[in-house]
């Protein structure tokens, strides 16, 4: 990736020392992240539920610690995310605010508090923000509510101010609207949905740079070479519609499933490295892309475990180490779509 030009990396948890969950705190794992990382991104520190205990206080141990490692390893970091905008993943507190006799003034009073804060204690140290995460409901397009955006006059209003106030808390910073897309087919009004809120902002004059396409992908059975050339296009029609409009574009979490295999290790291994390269070749074809960011080097913590377990026994495998951290086809993958890009 470095010599084209571009960064590979992963998110990166915090951890104490001895509790093994994709953290720094385990040294076999902060060894390959430092081998093989160019960029690092927060699994879920930097979230409100991780750093807004309370509407008038701040938490930023978990951060200031992968911070501080980053540094140390020289390793420039992304932020992950100042706004995920969907009632469930914002902080409890939130549900049930007082906002008082002016909720607009005092939720836009909030949400600029929250962003300033956060891009002033890091500075330059982190170039590219999530500025604002999964806003779509992939069901009907719309766009989410929180008690936030109620209280401040809409989702709209909540996703600009949110924008604007990142441009000017970190002038320097790459503001990217980052989300998932819903790429199996049948998911079309998932990116309708984006395409109108990035159309939005564009019209509104919104600061937003980027979009994050996230990459949380799932094979669609053996023969993924098959599989890719059939989303190829679907894939394209939205990309395009996305940087006809300006946006740049960045990999920022990038894992695939295994669905639709059969137990067999061999094989499921080949369809994730396939699947992954046919993905790859497409996505790099768009020159905007110089971020790719996995989430996750090793499978062994991979949040797909929890999330979406196998129906059969068999651990899933998205990643491109093994739960012992042996290089498996996908990495290889990787590799191999970065040096013919
Ligand atoms: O740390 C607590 C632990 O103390 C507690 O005992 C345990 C019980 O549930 O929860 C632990 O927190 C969990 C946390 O992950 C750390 O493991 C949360 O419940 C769990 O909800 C959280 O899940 C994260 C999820 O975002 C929600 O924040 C996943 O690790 C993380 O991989 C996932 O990442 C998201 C991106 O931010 C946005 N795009 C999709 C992606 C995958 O869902």
């Amino acid at each position: 990736a470095a010599s084209k030009g571009m960064r590979l990396g992963s998110c990166v948890a915090w951890g104490r020392p001895g509790a093994d969950r994709g953290s720094f705190a385990n040294p076999a794992y902060a060894a390959l992240l430092a081998r093989d990382c160019g960029l690092l991104v927060p699994e879920n520190e930097m979230k409100w539920q991780a750093i807004r205990p309370s509407a008038t206080s701040f938490d930023f141990t978990h951060m200031d610690a992968i911070m501080a490692w980053a540094t140390a390893k020289r390793l420039p970091v992304r932020g992950h995310n100042l706004l995920w905008h969907q009632p469930k993943w914002m902080p409890r507190w939130e549900e049930n605010h007082d906002f008082g006799a002016n909720p607009a003034q005092a939720a836009a009073r909030l949400l600029v508090e929250h962003i300033t804060t956060v891009c002033g204690r890091y500075g330059t140290r982190i170039g590219s923000y999530d500025v604002v995460n999964e806003a779509v409901n992939p069901a009907d397009s719309t766009l989410y509510q929180t008690a936030l955006s109620r209280a401040l006059g809409g989702p709209e209003a909540t996703l600009d101010l949110a924008f604007h106030t990142a441009r000017t808390a970190a002038p320097h910073a790459e503001l990217v609207y980052n989300d998932y897309m819903s790429w199996e087919p049948g998911n079309a009004k998932h990116r309708a949905g984006v395409l109108a809120l990035l159309e939005g902002f564009k019209r509104r004059g919104v600061p937003v740079d980027s979009l994050g396409v996230q990459s949380h992908l799932v094979t669609q059975g053996p023969d993924a070479r098959a599989a890719t050339a059939a989303l190829e296009g679907e894939w394209r029609r939205f990309l395009d519609a996305v940087t006809a409009m300006g946006y740049g574009l960045v990999i920022t979490e990038l894992d695939v499933r295994d669905n639709k295999l059969p137990a067999d290790i061999g094989a499921r291994d080949r369809a994730v490295a396939d699947f992954t390269r046919g993905y790859l070749d497409l996505m790099l074809s768009y020159p905007s892309v110089r971020d790719i960011l996995l989430w996750g080097l090793s499978d062994r913590y991979s949040w797909i475990e929890g999330f979406e377990p196998r129906p059969d026994t068999a651990r899933r495998r998205p990643c491109p180490y093994d739960d012992r951290f042996v290089a498996k086809p996908m990495r290889t993958a990787i590799a191999a779509a970065l040096a013919s890009a």
